[in-house]
């Protein structure tokens, strides 16, 4: 995780972004202060990574990279605005022992917000911000199964903030993220999907934190806490909405670094 201290809405790079309604840095402080907290609670080991001046996004640590075993492969960002990052990233990596792989030129790819594992299948999320060819190339890379997923809807612009593995047969989603195709793939591949509605989607149901049988959200999501309460997970609620200015919440502000794989879970 990255703390906000330099956190903000300066530039526009999706919908729920507008320099006209800014956020307040403080609650933005205690807001992720109590994620930080909730997440050690629930066992998970954080570090943290040193927060930089003009790159406010930087706070949304699941775009670094998609980690994969003792190897990351680092984000290569749509927008100029978030490009600054990737050697911030790089640096942080690398220091941390991990061995950093780039993307091929032109090859746009925006990390575990569009790349999930369900299974030892990867999820990928395309077309807004990363490129499907990115995915296929990071899939080969891996040496696993892919399953491209078509994005339509601008709000849902990552693949974090409209699916989210529980378990190798289960995730969330919000179905009209997806296109027919993608919304019949995920049909196919997982057994047991729980769909959000509308309002919940809006609060950011499906970028949720899952450890073990734990999940952490943003609060203002009472039908998806129930549903998961029914499957034999406890939903665990922090408010994240200076977050949701920008268009991210509690996944978004995360990175597994034991991969996004199910095998590597708890
Ligand atoms: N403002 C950031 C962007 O538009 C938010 C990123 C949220 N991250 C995520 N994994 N969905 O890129």
């Amino acid at each position: 995780m990255c703390p906000p201290d330099f956190y903000g809405i300066e530039y526009e790079i999706n919908p729920w972004m507008s320099r006209s309604q800014q956020s307040n840095l403080d609650v933005a402080r205690q807001q992720w202060e109590a994620l930080h907290q909730l997440l050690q609670t629930l066992k998970a080991q954080i570090k943290l990574m040193t927060p930089v001046k003009g790159l406010p996004d930087l706070v949304f640590t699941a775009n670094a990279g998609l980690v994969w075993k003792d190897k990351v492969f680092l984000s290569q960002f749509r927008h100029e605005a978030r490009q600054g990052e990737t050697a911030v990233d790089r640096d942080w990596f690398q220091e941390a022992g991990f061995e950093t792989i780039e993307m091929p030129d032109d090859y746009f790819f925006e990390g575990a917000g569009d790349a999930l594992f369900c299974g030892d299948t990867l999820f990928a999320g395309y077309l807004i911000r990363s490129d499907v060819k990115a995915l296929q190339w990071v899939a080969g890379e891996i040496n696993c199964r892919v399953i491209p997923l078509q994005l339509v809807d601008e709000f849902y612009y990552h693949l974090d903030t409209c699916f989210c593995p529980l378990s190798e047969t289960e995730a969330i989603y919000y179905p009209p993220a997806f296109d027919s195709y993608a919304q019949q793939a995920l049909k196919e591949h997982i057994p047991h999907l729980i769909p959000v509605v509308d309002q919940e989607a809006q609060r950011f149901a499906c970028n949720a934190v899952v450890i073990g049988k734990s999940v952490a959200l943003n609060t203002g999501c009472p039908q998806l806490e129930k549903a998961l309460k029914e499957r034999g997970y406890e939903a665990h609620s922090t408010p994240l909405d200076e977050f949701i200015k920008a268009g991210g919440s509690a996944k978004c502000l995360t990175l597994r670094l034991d991969g996004e794989c199910a095998a590597a879970w708890p």
